[in-house]
C-alpha cells in the first residue's frame, strides 16, 4: 500500500446515522464515520446538522483523549462529507466478548470502565451512549471507548446519573445474567476514582440512579420519542 493514498475498503457498520467504513489513509489503518443525509430533512438543515454533529463528536474525542484516555485519536475532519478519519482500534466491542470472559475478568473490565466513566465525568463529559457496543476491548484488554456521537458539556449530577442509568439499563436488557456482579463493579471503580480526587461527588451521582428509576423519567423520555 503506497503511503499518500486513502483507501475505503468495507462498510463495517451502517448506523442510525453514519456509515462506518474500514480502511487505509495516508498508511495509517482508519475508521471513516461519514454521517449521511437523511431526506425527510430539509437538504440545508439537514447538511448543518450533519456537519454539527461531525464537529461534535470530533472535538469531544480530541479533548477526552487529552486527558489520557482511550478513544481513537482523530486524524482529520472533512466537513464537506461531514466524516471523520480515526484511527482503527483493532479488538472487539464488549458486547460479544462477556459471555466469553471469566468472572475476575469481568470484574477487572467493568471495574476500569466505571473509573473510566468517572474521569470523565470529573472533566465535565458526558458520554451519552454507554452501552458495551460502543466499548472496544482490544486483545491485550485495553479498553476503549468510541461513538461520542450523544456527547455533551455538563458538571450536573443529573446528567451523569442519566448516563449511568442508561448502562444499568443496557446491561439488564442485554446482559441480564452477569447484571449484578458486572454493574457493581462498575459502580465501585467509578466511585474510587470520584474517591481518590477527595469529592464525595460520585457518590451523589450514584444515589441518584435511585431517584431516576423511582420518578420513572427514563420511561417519560421513551415516550416522548
Ligand atoms: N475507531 C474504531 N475502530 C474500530 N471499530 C470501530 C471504530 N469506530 C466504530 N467502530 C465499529 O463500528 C461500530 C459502529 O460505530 P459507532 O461509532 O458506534 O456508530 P453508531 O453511531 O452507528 O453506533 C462500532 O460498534 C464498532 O464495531
Ligand atoms: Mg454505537
Amino acid at each position: 500500500m503506497k503511503n499518500n493514498t486513502i483507501v475505503k475498503e468495507d462498510v463495517m457498520h451502517k448506523g442510525a446515522e453514519a456509515s462506518l467504513i474500514h480502511g487505509f489513509w495516508f498508511g495509517k489503518e482508519v475508521i471513516f464515520k461519514q454521517r449521511y443525509p437523511k431526506k425527510y430533512r430539509i437538504e440545508p438543515i439537514d447538511k448543518q446538522i450533519r456537519v454539527a454533529r461531525t464537529l461534535n463528536e470530533a472535538r469531544a474525542l480530541i479533548k477526552v483523549k487529552n486527558y489520557g484516555l482511550n478513544v481513537p485519536q482523530v486524524f482529520e475532519i472533512d466537513v464537506n462529507t461531514s466524516t471523520i478519519i480515526m484511527k482503527y482500534i483493532e479488538g472487539e466491542k464488549l458486547k460479544d466478548l462477556i459471555s466469553v470472559f471469566d468472572d475476575g475478568k469481568k470484574n477487572k473490565i467493568f471495574y476500569d470502565i466505571g473509573r473510566f466513566i468517572a474521569k470523565l465525568h470529573q472533566n465535565g463529559h458526558i458520554h451519552g451512549d454507554i452501552t458495551t457496543s460502543n466499548i472496544i476491548i482490544t486483545p491485550n484488554d485495553e479498553i476503549f471507548f468510541i461513538d461520542f456521537g450523544l456527547h455533551e458539556y455538563s458538571d450536573s449530577i443529573e446528567d451523569k446519573s442519566v448516563d449511568l442509568h442508561l448502562f444499568k439499563r443496557v446491561l439488564i436488557s442485554s446482559h441480564g445474567s452477569d447484571f449484578d456482579k458486572c454493574f457493581k463493579a462498575f459502580i465501585s471503580g467509578y466511585l474510587l476514582d470520584y474517591d481518590l480526587n477527595g469529592s464525595d461527588k460520585g457518590k451523589y451521582v450514584v444515589k441518584n440512579i435511585n431517584s431516576i428509576e423511582s420518578r420513572g423519567r427514563y420511561v417519560k423520555q421513551e415516550e416522548r420519542k
